[in-house]
């Protein structure tokens, strides 16, 4: 049987590859020379295409702008000495992008559009995927709803969409981190686990708020107390507390893939780890006593970027210097070389182009 979707491709006559500077990637500035593009319509996944990277042309009733169906996912490619090109981990993304079309009645994307789609699509734009120390070619799937009608139901029409490009770090310093007890993020029974867009747009005023106080990012907390943490909206947290690592395991947080990989080599290297509600006090009481010796956000922008402060009602509490944090860096060095092909994978995270 042939390939269910068959994914035409049409290439660019116009390649930006000359203008990238390779040696100064920002995040999210440039983007590779094509982009992926299926449409949903009549209950089925119909034209698959790999286009030059363009615009998109929409009615200005397409329904996601006004009511917010829209999901996303980021994902990074990683090029080897050898150069090959490595997917870390897409199965993980696919499965969590699924989820939130699920939670916002949107339809499902097939493996074969999903994956295989980008499969292709790296192949084609792998000139793109840095070879620099620290960088790597970032991948953004994202789905919205395109019927153009002003009621409030689900949309029958859907673009799904691939588009990359080479980036650099998200973040290129330690974080100082507020505690956020007024805000909320997610509530239980709503949409935090779901990487929507709504989630991204209503945390930029508080994280306004708090960068005019001089902080990078916020800790969220729940929606009920303020009593415990939960994520830091761009990526998830991650403590050492004691001889444990500990991340917060609410379902109103992002079941984040760097999160995951983390907590698994720790767990291989006999290290404990826990995932449970983990509260401000217990933070706080734990930076005061030097219980936490270690505090990061992970994620697949952020990568695993150390927090330095945490502010709280005022105060602000200082964690130990992150050149001297063991487990944190030992872990970046250990996923770095996993990622760029330079020791084996035993976990099989890497998905070869
Ligand atoms: C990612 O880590 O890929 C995200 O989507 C988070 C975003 C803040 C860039």
């Amino acid at each position: 049987m042939g390939h269910p979707y068959n994914i035409e491709v049409e290439l660019t006559q116009n390649s930006q590859l000359e203008k990238v500077d390779f040696n100064n990637l920002k995040f999210g500035q440039i983007l590779s020379d094509h982009m992926l593009v299926a449409d949903y319509d009549d209950g089925e996944w119909k034209e698959v295409k790999i286009v030059p990277y363009g615009n998109i042309s929409l009615s200005p009733a397409t329904s996601a702008l006004h009511y917010g169906q829209a999901i996303f996912e980021g994902i990074k490619a990683y090029k080897f000495e050898d150069d090959r090109v490595s997917i870390f981990r897409p199965d993980k993304n696919f499965e969590r992008f699924n989820k939130s079309a699920l939670r916002l009645e949107m339809p499902a994307v097939p493996k074969e559009i999903f994956i295989d789609g980008l499969k292709k699509l790296i192949d084609i734009d792998r000139n793109f995927v840095p070879n620099t120390a620290g960088a790597s070619l970032y991948i953004r799937p994202y789905m919205f709803a395109t019927e153009a009608a002003l009621g409030v139901h689900p949309s029958k029409s859907y673009k799904f969409v691939i588009i990359t490009g080479p980036v650099g770090a998200y973040y290129n310093k330690p974080l100082r981190v507020k505690v956020e007890t007024f805000y909320t993020r997610a509530a239980a029974g709503g949409v935090g686990f779901s990487k929507n867009a709504g989630n991204y747009a209503l945390a930029l005023y508080p994280t306004k708020l708090a960068q005019d106080e001089g902080f990078d990012q916020l800790i969220w907390t729940d929606a009920k107390e303020h009593k415990y943490v939960e994520e830091a909206g761009t990526a998830n947290l991650v403590f050492m507390l004691g001889d444990t690592l500990v991340t917060p395991g609410s379902d109103t947080v992002l079941q984040g893939v760097t999160r995951h990989s983390i907590m698994d080599i720790a767990n291989s290297w006999g290290i404990k780890t826990e995932t449970r509600d983990v509260s401000v006090k217990e933070l706080i009481d734990g930076i005061e006593t030097g219980q936490v010796s270690e505090a990061f956000a992970a994620g697949t922008a952020a990568t695993l970027t150390p927090i330095s402060e945490i502010g709280f009602e005022g105060k602000v509490y200082k964690l130990s210097d992150p050149e001297t944090r063991t487990f944190s860096n030992r872990v970046v060095n250990y996923l770095n070389d996993l990622r760029y092909g330079k020791i084996e994978d035993p976990f099989g995270w890497n998905f070869i182009v």
